[in-house]
């Protein structure tokens, strides 16, 4: 039988590739009990290269293949709406059976497939901004600004007309109400702010031409993201 094609991922410092080996299980677990969310299996680790190599996910495509496409490739109104709903209830998900945060939930590392009724999470590294190794058991609000704001606000230049389609207040609202599914009373408005402006603060984020320019625009608002219950 043909070996099953595998997704390596090769690590110049040990803390790193054990920190993604342990947070790469981790998630898989959450997964193997969740309708939303999936993660690549770990199919090997080797200690000595450094290398772990992941089941590879045939026909998944980054998030922002999606998002950052003009026509948002080509799906309905309906699917985009679910997609975005379903994200929100995987990441819910990942926090409360994991008790971490996935600390870099952007859309490079959220996959998806047409027609799969789940979405995929990947890259458990932690990101190079990350300051301390318990940079996971953050608050998971930080998980939700990272994405609302590659959602809303994070866009090149010569991109920036994109952000101003209708659709992505709508979409960000889906991702909210997936996410707070069974609780939309919990969401806190006060608190999605404040990871929002401590990412922008903080992190490159904020460094980018387009925050800077776009702080005070309208691309930031929070008011209108409340789930609906
Ligand atoms: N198991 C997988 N199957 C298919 N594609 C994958 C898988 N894991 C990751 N990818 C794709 O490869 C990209 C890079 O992987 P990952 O996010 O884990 O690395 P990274 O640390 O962000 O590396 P880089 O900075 O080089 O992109 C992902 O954005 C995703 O598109
Ligand atoms: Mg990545």
């Amino acid at each position: 039988m043909d070996e099953p094609s595998c997704f390596s991922k090769r690590f110049t410092e040990e803390w790193l590739f054990r920190a993604t080996l342990r947070n790469s299980l981790r998630a898989w677990v959450a997964s193997q009990r969740s309708s939303w969310l999936r993660v690549p299996q770990v199919l090997r680790a080797d200690h000595r290269e450094l290398r772990i190599d992941y089941e590879f996910l045939d026909g998944w495509h980054p998030l922002h293949t999606v998002l950052r496409d003009r026509a948002f490739a080509g799906l309905t109104e309906a699917e985009l709406t679910r997609t975005f709903w379903t994200v929100g209830a995987a990441l819910e998900e990942l926090h409360r059976r994991t008790h971490r945060i996935h600390g870099d939930f952007d859309f490079d590392n959220i996959l998806v497939k047409r027609g799969e009724e789940r979405v995929a999470f990947v890259d458990f590294t932690p990101p190079t901004y990350s300051a301390f190794r318990r940079y996971n058991q953050e608050n998971p609000y930080r998980d939700i600004a990272t994405f609302v704001i590659f959602v809303r606000a994070k866009y090149p230049p010569q991109l920036l007309y994109l952000a101003f389609r209708p659709l992505l207040p709508e979409l960000a609202r889906s991702f909210m109400s997936g996410y707070f599914r069974d609780a939309p009373a919990e969401y806190d408005r006060c608190m999605l702010e404040r990871h929002m402006n401590e990412l922008l603060r903080n992190t490159y984020l904020g460094k980018t031409f387009s925050a800077r320019y776009l702080r005070r625009s309208r691309l930031f608002r929070t008011d209108d993201l409340a789930p609906e219950s």
